[in-house]
């Protein structure tokens, strides 16, 4: 017999909820990436300084966060997966396919950003330890020696170990309490290495190189460029803040939590410009981006600063935070996704996805200069295949999804959102017209369809 007191009770089924800060934190989390700390820097100082950062905030208002709140206010009223919410949304299963794409997108960018998220992983210990500065000062042949061997396989699975690990713990015991530990200690050690780097000889030329203001510099090319960084920055197009979304509360504003995100990521990257160009001017490197910069420059001004292995470390370790944190919430979207479509518990579904992730990532792991380079498709490896075909085709699709949904699909966006009035029909203007036209010319630029 039952009674109706006790353990005989239904078994709720556990509901996984976000805290209101835990839901900011992972979501900055997820934005400030590698995007913030080497991309953003270089191109804001390639085009215009100042002049730049002011486009790129107009295009985080007209398109950013608009589609961030899209994703977020679809992930929770849907509360589900990246797919299964739209056909909760609408009752229609074609959107659900559309949502596919949107996991496959994250499952594949995974599989690459564990390769780049192990090289910091190495660098962090090697710079701490001293021994990326023994023998010789070519770190460009150092970086390229070790790329095209096979330690970064072994880094790229401990990457996948830990994402998979906080992943499984849950996203209140795993994904906030990481960005609760991680995004804090990111900002302290991000200030120490800005205090570090401005007061280094020659540190203004830096900043001005960085911040001052060129209007002559800005072109269509700029705009382009900036909008297709808003997006990417943000983590839009692939499911990443319809997932987290899904473990909002009702009762938290989305409004204020896009703007709260959208602000977090603009100050990130503004300090890491402040500790990346005062740093590259002062030992004379060529100001650069990406790979370059951070595996090949760096380490020369590191390799002759006091303490330079000290301040090194932290660099590459503020590197693997930002990739880190930013890996675990691309990780929970097909993770999210397994759990509903399979009824597999939280443990099974990180474990055996990030174990699908780490294999589909190997051969990108062996494609920058290892054996595996020779395979080639318009001159591009794997590993920049993968790149290239994700951020520049996937994610523009899945953000014009995003859009045309929440525009035109989705009727009640509004009120899910809390937006009425001037903000429901402005945010509604921007997700109609603004957003999906110039997505669509931006990817046809990055396509190399149109020429500006
Ligand atoms: N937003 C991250 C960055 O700035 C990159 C990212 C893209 C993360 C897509 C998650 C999803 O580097």
């Amino acid at each position: 017999m039952k009674n109706n007191q006790g353990n005989s009770a239904p078994k709720s089924k556990s509901i996984e909820r976000f805290s209101r800060s835990g839901f900011i934190l992972a979501a900055i989390g997820s934005s400030v990436g590698l995007g913030n700390m080497w991309k953003f820097p270089y191109i804001t100082g390639k085009h215009g300084g100042a002049a730049f950062f002011l486009l790129f905030i107009v295009c985080l208002i007209i398109v950013g966060l608009p589609i961030m709140l899209a994703e977020m206010t679809i992930g929770r009223g849907g509360r589900g997966n990246a797919s299964i919410s739209f056909v909760n949304l609408t009752g229609k299963k074609y959107w659900g396919a559309f949502g596919l794409l949107s996991i496959l997108t994250a499952f594949m960018i995974m599989s690459y950003y564990a390769v780049v998220a192990g090289w910091t992983l190495h660098y962090t210990i090697e710079s701490f330890t001293g021994l990326l500065f023994q023998s010789g000062s070519d770190y460009k042949a150092k970086f390229t020696t070790f790329a095209a061997g096979y330690w970064p396989i072994f880094w790229q699975a401990v990457v996948m170990l830990i994402s998979g690990w906080v992943i499984a713990k849950g996203v209140s015991g795993g994904i906030e309490k990481f960005n609760k530990i991680l995004i804090p200690g990111f900002l302290i050690i991000l200030l120490i290495l800005m205090f570090r780097s401005l007061t280094l000889p020659g540190a203004a030329e830096g900043v001005s190189f960085f911040l001052k203001p060129d209007f002559s510099k800005l072109d269509a090319e700029s705009a382009l460029i900036a909008l297709g960084h808003a997006f990417f920055s943000l983590s839009l197009g692939m499911g990443c803040m319809l997932t987290y979304g899904s473990y909002v509360d009702k009762k938290q504003s989305l409004g204020l939590a896009t703007l709260a995100i959208g602000l977090g990521d603009l100050v990130y990257a503004l300090i890491a410009g402040l500790v990346i160009f005062p740093t590259v001017f002062s030992y004379g490197l060529a100001p650069g981006e990406g790979v370059g910069l951070a595996f090949m420059a760096l380490p020369v001004a590191f390799s002759q600063m006091p303490f330079g292995s000290f301040f090194g470390g932290l660099f590459f370790l503020l590197l693997a935070i930002a990739a880190l944190t930013s890996a675990i919430s691309i990780l929970e979207v097909p993770v999210a996704y397994a759990i509903s479509k399979w009824k597999w518990s939280r443990a099974k579904a990180a474990v055996i996805v990030s174990v699908l992730c780490f294999l589909v990532g190997i051969p990108a792991g062996l494609s920058v200069g290892g054996v595996l380079s020779p395979f080639q498709l318009g001159g591009k490896g794997i590993f920049d295949l993968m790149d290239f075909i994700t951020s520049y085709v996937l994610m523009p699709i899945g953000g014009l999804i995003v859009t045309l949904f929440t525009g035109y699909a989705w009727k009640r966006a509004g009120e899910e959102a809390g937006l009425t009035g001037f903000w429901y029909r402005a945010w509604m203007f921007l997700l109609r017209f603004v957003a999906p036209i110039l997505i669509v010319f931006v990817f046809l630029y990055s396509v190399g369809l149109i020429k500006v």
